[in-house]
């Protein structure tokens, strides 16, 4: 079988390495500025699994005391389009009086963040905030607002960084944008 590399099905890298790291770390100080004065702990929330790598990161630029869970949610629909029907397959206990920070990888459409915010509001915690590595706004069917945002990007198919194609180039330490031939 011919193996295909990551590198031949990359158009471009978006965002490198130490983009990502910078940006990272500057995430983690607004964060951190974000809650002062905390009471407690946050509970951060990554949302599987494209999150996976950016919260591992972002975690340890954050000089507050933690504690990290992990939801998951699935849309119907296709792998490129959400149907705006969104279903929770791995949930978090209760977090009622919690600050919750969520962490998404991309906002697209925003269906997902929409249906995961209303769910966690209505769950009487002390706050909850969203911070998103990227934001494709060109691509929103709902308004979402995102409190913390590492980069604004056009409507191109991103992969690496926790963000896959058909379950592939998660572990690209990069975001790299596909070739429209990979996909259509
Ligand atoms: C991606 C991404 C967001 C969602 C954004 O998840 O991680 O959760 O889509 O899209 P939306 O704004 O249009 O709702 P995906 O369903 O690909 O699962 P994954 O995180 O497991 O890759």
């Amino acid at each position: 079988m011919h193996m295909v590399s990551a590198a031949d099905a990359l158009q471009e890298i978006l965002i490198s390495e130490s983009e990502l790291r910078t940006r990272v770390t500057e995430l983690g100080e607004e964060i951190r500025r974000g809650y002062e004065g905390l009471d407690g702990r946050l509970l951060v929330v990554g949302m599987l699994k494209g999150s996976f790598i950016f919260l591992a990161d972002l975690v340890r630029a954050i000089d507050l005391h933690c504690e990290i869970d992990f939801m998951a949610a699935s849309s119907y629909g296709n792998s490129t389009e959400s149907s705006g029907q969104i279903r929770v397959t791995r949930d978090i206990k209760g977090i009622e009086g919690q600050h919750v920070l969520i962490v998404e990888d991309i906002v697209d459409s925003g269906y997902t963040m929409d249906y995961i915010l209303r769910l966690l509001r209505s769950r009487n915690p002390a706050s909850v905030k969203l911070v998103s590595l990227l934001d494709k706004p060109s691509r929103r069917r709902v308004p979402v607002q995102i409190d913390y945002c590492g980069f604004e990007i056009e409507d191109k198919f991103v992969v690496g960084y926790g963000l896959d194609f058909a379950g592939m180039y998660r572990n690209l330490p990069f975001i790299g944008v596909l070739k429209p031939e990979c996909y259509r």
